[in-house]
């Protein structure tokens, strides 16, 4: 079972639209995905069009079980929605005494081995619910905006990693993914030729601006539904490809 957060402080930058698009292509391919929103926002459940009765928020405090809460969203896709629920559980996990970063690994203990795949979506800055996502994950994917000081935003970034690292060692910087990538900006290309440099193992081929991307959303549908024929699906496509290449690579079981 590979648990993958999604995550980087800065936001608008395409965490959201790459968990679900992600989680999407990887249910098509027959793996068994659980898609996690971490995220006051609560946008997961609306881009994919359900209408979840309680949230990931509810099973943490015990006023719903994880089979209650999880809805198939898509053939072998389950979403645990997040939402307004989970300001309260971030206060309640900011009044424990210690412990506190490891709530959301506690609470989905029952999971082990019933996904291929747990993806979690998580909010823009660093919050109690990010740290608990991170760790609950072994595999971080970033998604970068290819815009002036991307990098920048990406260093620091993996500087708060390196302090969840020393309690949670198994957490990896996995996958750099550049987005909003637009051949025809100079400063798109020499962004992405930095990023290529920094992180030349965790590099991922770039999700291209594409319009559809941002309308799919709007009709409660994951790319490869609302455009399979446009360059948003093909490059999320091809992202899926790479991680599931990577399944028999993992350094962690
Ligand atoms: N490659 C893309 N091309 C065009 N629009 C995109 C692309 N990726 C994302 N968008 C749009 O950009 C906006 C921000 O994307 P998204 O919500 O996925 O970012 P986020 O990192 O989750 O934001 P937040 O930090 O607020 O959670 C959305 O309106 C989304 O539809
Ligand atoms: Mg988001």
């Amino acid at each position: 079972m590979r648990k993958v957060a999604v995550a980087l402080s800065k936001g608008g930058v395409g965490k959201s639209t790459t968990a679900v698009n992600l989680a999407g292509a990887l249910a098509q391919q027959q793996r068994r995905v659980l898609l996690i929103d971490m995220d006051t926002q609560g946008q997961t459940a609306r881009m994919l069009n359900v209408t979840p009765t309680h949230s990931i928020a509810d099973v943490i405090n015990g006023d719903a079980t994880l089979a209650s809460a999880r809805v198939e969203a898509r053939p072998g896709l389950h979403l645990l929605a997040g939402g307004r629920g989970l300001a309260g559980l971030k206060r309640a996990i900011d009044r424990k005494e210690f412990g506190g970063e490891r709530t959301l690994s506690e609470a989905l203990t029952e999971l082990d081995g019933a996904y291929d795949y747990i993806i979690v979506d998580t909010a823009p800055g660093w919050d109690v619910l990010t740290v608990n996502a991170l760790f609950f994950a072994d595999e971080v994917l970033t998604p970068v905006a290819l815009e002036v000081l991307a990098l920048q935003g990406l260093q620091e970034f993996t500087r708060s990693l390196g302090a969840i690292r020393r309690y949670h060692s198994q957490l990896e910087l996995r996958y750099v993914l550049p987005t909003f990538h637009d051949r025809r900006v100079r400063k798109s290309e020499e962004i992405l030729q930095q990023l290529q440099r920094h992180y030349p193992t965790q590099i991922c081929s770039p999700i291209r601006y594409n319009v559809r991307l941002s309308e799919a959303p709007g009709y409660g549908q994951t790319i490869f539904e609302y455009a399979a024929h446009s360059t948003g699906a093909e490059d999320y496509r091809l992202l899926a490809e790479r991680i599931l290449d990577d399944e028999h690579t993992q350094t962690h079981a």
